[in-house]
């Protein structure tokens, strides 16, 4: 790490929606353009982000000899021709930060020259709103100055927390994948305003707000969830009758039920990569 001469150089590997996210977040959160760097596959792709973010496109050697911090923003399918690109160029002067779903450090360690530290994160999407939730994990050969080093990036994008890399395919079914749950259950609930007979803007209106409304008090009022449900749920009221439909419908075990499956999703992706 060169942190002594300034802020690390910071280049993404794989600029899609996630690495694209976080080089927005990061110039929004007051890097300059040439801080960072990104390498991707299509010259159209490359040029259209230089365009509209001024960040350089480059390489996979030149990111490695250039950059301080290396971002691996790949599909866990796509890792293995990156590895190989990257074995013979990176060494243990350069920060290796994997954001993909299941990949464990090990792959990385066992792929890599001895010594490169790694760090596993796991953001989700709100990243493209400065709301990612993010929870990192040190390889075997990352430190503390590694860890704050991604905490510091990634905290210009959302909240960072610190977990043992075995929670990690957890926080993959949790929070990784958290967001598509909420936008599954709001397109339900747009459904059901639509059943009852509301225009589909007034519901969708209705619906968005009071998601944001409620993910705010929970966030700003640090109250449990149950209190806050219980604070709107009067005797005999309408509440309670649509808790009793949740309830006979299995929705808390379905819900439950889906966040182990996408748990176990996430082992498989880091198994298909494991030696032998
Ligand atoms: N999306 C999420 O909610 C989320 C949340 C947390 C973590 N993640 C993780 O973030 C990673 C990226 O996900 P994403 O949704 O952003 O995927 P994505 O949109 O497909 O982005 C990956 C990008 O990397 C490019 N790429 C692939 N191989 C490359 C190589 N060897 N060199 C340079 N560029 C290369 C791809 O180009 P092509 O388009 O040509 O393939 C694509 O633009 C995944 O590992 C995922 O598990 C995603």
């Amino acid at each position: 790490m060169t942190e002594e001469k300034g802020r690390p150089t910071i280049a993404v590997l794989g600029a899609g929606k996630i690495g694209e996210a976080l080089l927005s977040g990061l110039l929004h959160g007051g890097r300059q353009a040439d801080e960072l760097l990104f390498t991707e596959r299509y010259p159209e792709r490359s040029a259209q982000l230089t365009s509209a973010y001024g960040i350089r496109a480059t390489d996979v050697p030149t990111a490695a000899k250039t950059a301080d911090v290396l971002v691996v923003a790949v599909k866990p399918q796509d890792i293995e021709p990156l590895l190989d690109e990257l074995a013979p160029v990176v060494d243990a002067e350069t920060l290796v930060v994997s954001l993909c779903a299941g990949l464990p450090t090990s792959l990385f360690e066992r792929r890599l020259p001895a010594g490169v530290p790694v760090v596993r994160a796991m953001p989700n999407t709100p990243m493209l709103v400065g709301e990612a939730m993010s929870a990192i994990s040190p390889g075997t050969h990352a430190e503390a100055e590694h860890l704050a080093v991604v905490e510091e990036m990634l905290s210009t994008v959302g909240k960072v927390v610190r977990v043992p890399e075995a929670q990690q395919d957890a926080v993959t079914a949790l929070s990784g994948s958290g967001p598509a749950y909420f936008f599954f259950l709001v397109e339900a609930m747009i459904d059901a305003g639509i059943l009852l007979g509301l225009p589909r803007a007034v519901a969708e209106a209705l619906i968005i707000q009071s998601a944001v409304g409620a993910a705010t008090m929970l966030a700003q009022t640090g109250e449990h969830p149950v209190i806050l449900r219980e604070a709107v749920t009067s005797p005999a009221g309408t509440t309670i009758s649509a808790i009793r439909e949740l309830e006979k419908h299995g929705v808390r075990a379905a819900l439950i039920a889906a966040i182990e499956a996408a748990r176990d999703r996430s082992r498989e992706l880091g198994a298909a990569h494991e030696p032998g």
